[in-house]
C-alpha cells in the first residue's frame, strides 16, 4: 500500500507549478551570472518530466487552467517569456501547446552550467526511478531516494559556496508541514549560511499562511523574501487559492524580477480578475 496519496502528474504544470518554476528559474539565472560553480540541492524533486496528454493531467484539467492559459496570454515579461522559451525546447514538435512540462529538475538541468552540481530527493521509488533515466549521462546530477529533510542534514554544506535549495513537499498534512518547512528551512541556513534557500507553499486554509510566516520569524529567519500568486480569494472553500514561495538570502533583484513578472501572469491565469499578487518582505522581528 502506498504511504502517500500525492502525485504530482496531477497538478504538473497547474498554476502553482508556474509560481514555483518562474521564481526557480529567475533564482538560477541571478545565481549562475556569477562564473563559480552552484551547487543545487532539491529535496523533494518528483520524476522531473510531464506528459500533460497522461490520465492524471486530462482528469484534473489543472495545467489546462495553468501552463494552456499562460501560453495562450497575448504579452508577458521578459521572465514568463524565457520561461516558455525553455518549455518549448523540451518537445519542439509540439512547441505550440506544450504538452511536455518539465520538473524543477530538468528546468534546473536546462539553467545550469558545465561547474555546477545537483543533488535531487525523491522519496518514492518509482519517481526517483523516473528521474534516474531522465537524467542518466548527466555527470552534474546525483539522484537521491531518500528522504529530503533528512538529506539536508546529509547533504549541507557542500563544497560549493553558493547555490540553491529548494523544498517542495505534498503538504498532505498542511499545518503540519508548514512548520516543518519553516523549521528545516532556518535549521539548513545554520549549516550553509551563504546558500539561498527556497520553499513552495499552498495557500489554502485562512490563518495557514500567517502562521507558517511567523514560525519563520520566531524560529530565526532573516531577510525573508515572500511571492505569492493567487486565482481566488485567500479564504474559499475551493481548496487551492493559491500558492507562493519564501526565500532566504535571496539572490540580488530577484524581488524586483517577480514583481515585473507575477501580476500579468496572474492576469493569464485568471481571467475573471479573481485572485491577487504579493512580492515583498517579510518584517523582521521586533
Ligand atoms: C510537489 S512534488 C515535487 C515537484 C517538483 N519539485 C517540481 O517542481 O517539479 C513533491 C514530491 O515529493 C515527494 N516526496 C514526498 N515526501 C518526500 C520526502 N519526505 N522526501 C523526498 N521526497 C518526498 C513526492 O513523491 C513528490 O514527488
Amino acid at each position: 500500500m502506498r504511504a502517500m496519496n500525492y502525485r504530482h502528474a496531477f497538478h504538473a504544470g497547474n498554476f502553482a507549478d508556474i509560481l514555483k518554476h518562474l521564481a526557480l528559474l529567475a533564482a538560477l539565472e541571478a545565481l549562475t551570472r556569477k562564473d563559480s560553480a552552484l551547487f543545487f540541492l532539491d529535496t523533494h524533486a518528483g520524476r522531473g518530466r510531464y506528459d500533460l496528454r497522461c490520465r492524471e493531467a486530462l482528469k484534473t484539467g489543472e495545467a489546462a487552467a495553468g501552463i494552456g492559459r499562460l501560453v495562450a496570454a497575448a504579452s508577458l515579461p521578459p521572465l514568463a517569456q524565457r520561461f516558455l522559451t525553455l518549455l518549448r525546447g523540451f518537445d519542439p514538435a509540439n512547441a505550440d501547446d506544450i504538452v511536455t512540462y518539465p520538473g524543477s529538475p530538468l528546468l534546473a538541468a536546462a539553467v545550469m552550467r558545465p561547474q555546477d552540481r545537483a543533488a535531487l530527493c525523491e522519496l518514492e521509488r518509482e519517481e526517483a526511478e523516473a528521474l534516474r533515466s531522465e537524467l542518466r549521462g548527466d555527470r552534474r546530477f546525483g539522484v537521491h531516494c531518500r528522504d529530503g529533510y533528512e538529506a539536508l542534514g546529509g547533504l549541507l554544506p557542500p563544497r560549493e559556496k553558493r547555490g540553491l535549495v529548494l523544498v517542495d513537499p505534498p503538504y498532505e498534512e498542511q499545518e503540519k508541514e508548514l512548520l516543518k518547512v519553516a523549521d528545516a528551512l532556518v535549521a539548513a541556513q545554520q549549516l550553509w549560511p551563504t546558500g539561498v534557500f527556497t520553499a513552495w507553499y499552498p495557500i489554502k486554509l485562512p490563518g495557514a499562511t500567517r502562521r507558517f510566516h511567523e514560525r519563520l520569524r520566531t524560529a530565526g529567519a532573516s531577510k525573508v523574501l515572500v511571492a505569492e500568486l493567487c486565482v481566488h480569494a485567500d479564504d474559499t472553500r475551493i481548496g487551492l487559492n493559491g500558492s507562493g514561495m519564501v526565500f532566504l538570502n535571496p539572490p540580488w533583484q530577484l524581488d524586483e524580477v517577480l514583481a515585473a513578472t507575477l501580476p500579468a501572469v496572474q492576469r493569464a491565469m485568471q481571467p475573471s480578475g479573481e485572485g491577487r499578487t504579493r512580492v515583498d518582505w517579510l518584517e523582521r522581528k521586533s
